[in-house]
């Protein structure tokens, strides 16, 4: 059976939000996660991007976006969807949004790490035109490799040499 749309509205995070974001992280990592502080720090930092998916029934997704200075690049950090709003198109919203806030700073690309086993994501990555580039090995905790993907946001980032992968 389809599942309607959530609807969502998605913001920027603020202080007050951290539980919440904390209780998506926890929720949804078993290994790599955000600490408490990492995440309070974030939370209006103005080296990243940090969004909320709100629904009626409160937040259900947050995502993470950081940006190095004076790189054309837009790192995806993290992104978390509630297992009970899981399926209902936040996740891609969500990632419309990042792509957008990213688009604002100047950001030509958007780069993320992700597990080889975690189907779900890759195949939302891969929904949205995100491409493989490169594979980390042992890049996290327990020793599994990344999979980077990236992808370009705007027409002129087809027209220049795309970005050096930066060190892992
Ligand atoms: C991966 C995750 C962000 C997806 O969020 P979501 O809101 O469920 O995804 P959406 O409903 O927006 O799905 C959009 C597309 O992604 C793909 N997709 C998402 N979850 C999928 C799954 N479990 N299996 C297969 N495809 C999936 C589909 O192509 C889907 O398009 P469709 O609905 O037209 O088939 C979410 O499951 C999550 O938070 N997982 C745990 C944390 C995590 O793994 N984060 C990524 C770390 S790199």
């Amino acid at each position: 059976m389809e599942r309607d749309a959530e609807e969502v509205h998605i913001r920027r995070a603020l202080k007050h939000d951290l539980d919440a974001i904390e209780r998506l992280e926890m929720a949804a990592f078993s290994h790599d996660q955000l600490p408490r502080d990492s995440l309070r720090y974030y939370i209006g930092a103005p080296s990243v991007s940090m969004l909320i998916a709100e629904a009626q029934r409160g937040i259900c997704a947050y995502a993470l976006v950081a940006f190095h200075r004076r790189s054309i690049v837009g790192r995806l950090y993290s992104i978390a969807v509630a297992s009970d709003c899981a399926g209902r198109g936040v996740g891609r919203k969500l990632m419309s949004a990042c792509e957008a806030s990213a688009r604002l700073r100047g950001a030509h690309w958007m780069r993320l790490e992700v597990r080889p086993d975690n189907g779900g994501a890759i195949a939302l990555y891969r929904n949205l035109g995100y491409r493989q580039f490169a594979e980390v090995e042992d890049f996290y905790e327990d020793g599994s490799n990344a999979l980077r993907l990236e992808k370009p946001l705007t027409a002129e980032a087809l027209t220049r040499p795309r970005p050096r992968p930066s060190r892992m």
